[in-house]
């Protein structure tokens, strides 16, 4: 097995969005937590869908035949993708909201009132609403774990102490799409099941970042956002067969019994469903690149978010040891550079006497994509006293590089000074 440095000048010429100028300058992607670039392949894959199999599925003709051949591997890769066994229990859906409200609909006709479901003060909004909704319908009750205002972890003695008899669901983030936080899902899923709960895990923020892993982390069910990992705007859902076979879905009474095809309620976006085959596809191949080319694609999955983690890692430490350079400017969330396995490069910043959406809108003007505000995370940004407001999120992909950071930490103070 050969292992070689990161190979970022062949990632970056794989996504002509990056090749995108302001003011004559490089526009610098840091905005890859609400969405990040897509490769060409993924475009094209797109486009070929619809340029030559481009038709419903289950009809006697070519054009079907061939979309559901791809249909059928696309589900084999996201079963790749999260680790799971089974390419059944993958579904696909319009994005994780909509598929979460789906599922939590369902799971809440199998609760009664006064049972009890856990959310958590780090996790993005469409981790919170579905359950608090679903819970309401059958009056039960929803608890939330803590966090720590210091580092941004989750304070998992809160956990322990809401676990009781009458817990349904836990729902939890893998990673945090504000601080970066990433949580131990294996811990909470051995908490959550000693207590006889099921565990849900919204990995949207975690995907791009590290290998998914449904059979390690023991978890219940799944989504993520291929959007978030080079892929079209498409959702997806993974839920262990036993489950997702009983739960009583809201589907057309006409439709298949079967999943996924239960969960997958009328016509899919099947050319997003391409794409996303192919963005799995380009993950993979950069794990053969660095790693070797005869790995399967879950091995070359496993290849690849090695050297994106090894990567991202050191940008993250280049931008949190810059940032604590400037004086009047501060990290929520993790600094220890002990501690970078622990965190995504999505930082959190706070700039003494600015508004972060004025500064995002300043680093805006001068090419560099950020975001202000809460980003959805909005338990997060009241549990830390930082509403209204949020925090300046400036989060990396694998396509960042150090000059980018370098150019980013040289601009910070002045878009500071023009706004303050
Ligand atoms: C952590 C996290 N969860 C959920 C969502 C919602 O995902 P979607 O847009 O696919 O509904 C987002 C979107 O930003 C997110 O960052």
């Amino acid at each position: 097995m050969m292992t070689c440095a990161f190979p970022i000048d062949s990632v970056r010429a794989q996504f002509p969005g990056l090749q995108r100028e302001v003011a004559g300058r490089p526009a610098i992607f840091f905005d890859g937590p609400a969405g990040s670039q897509t490769p060409r392949r993924v475009v094209e894959a797109v486009s070929d869908y619809l340029l030559h199999r481009n038709a419903n599925h289950g009809g006697p003709f070519a054009t079907s035949q061939e979309s559901d051949a791809m249909l059928a591997e696309a589900h084999r890769a996201l079963a790749d993708f999260v680790g799971a066994e089974r390419s059944e229990e993958v579904s696909f859906g319009a994005n994780m909201t909509t598929l979460t409200f789906a599922l939590s609909r369902a799971l809440a006709r199998t609760w009664q009132a006064g049972d009890e479901i856990i959310v958590s003060r780090l996790d993005h909004d469409a981790n919170v609403s579905p359950w608090e909704l679903a819970a309401r319908d059958v009056g039960a009750v929803v608890k939330q774990i803590g966090v720590r205002p210091d580092d941004c972890t989750l304070d998992l003695d809160s956990l322990r102490s809401s676990l009781g008899e009458r817990t349904r669901l836990v729902a939890v983030g893998a990673a945090s799409n504000l601080a970066g936080t990433i949580n131990p899902v294996q811990e909470i899923a051995e908490l959550a099941h000693a207590a006889g709960a099921q565990l849900f895990v919204d990995a949207v923020h975690l995907a791009p970042h590290r290998l998914i892993d449904v059979g390690l982390w023991d978890c219940d069910y799944l989504v993520c956002s291929p959007y978030k990992f080079f892929g079209p705007h498409i959702g997806v859902l993974w839920g262990r067969s036993e489950w997702m076979a009983e739960l009583p879905a809201y589907k057309v009474g006409a439709a298949d019994e079967v999943i996924p095809d239960r969960w997958m309620t009328g016509t899919q976006c099947h050319e997003a469903i391409a794409g996303t085959l192919e963005a799995v596809n380009y993950l993979a191949d950069l794990g053969r690149s660095v790693d070797g080319n005869s790995l399967d694609r879950r091995g070359a999955l496993r290849a690849a978010f090695r050297a994106i983690e090894a990567y991202e890692s050191s940008l993250c430490r280049e931008l949190l040891e810059g940032v604590a350079r400037i004086a009047a400017a501060r990290v929520v969330g993790i600094t220890d550079l002990k501690r970078l396995e622990e965190r995504a490069p999505t930082i959190a910043i706070l700039a003494e006497g600015c508004s972060p959406v004025a500064l995002s809108e300043e680093l805006g003007k001068r090419g560099v994509f950020s975001w202000g505000g809460n980003c959805y995370a909005l338990p997060l940004t009241e549990a830390l006293g930082l509403e209204p407001g949020g925090v300046l999120r400036v989060g990396l992909l694998h396509y960042n590089t150090a000059e980018e950071v370098g150019r980013f930490l040289d601009l910070l103070p002045k878009c500071m000074a023009a706004v303050s």
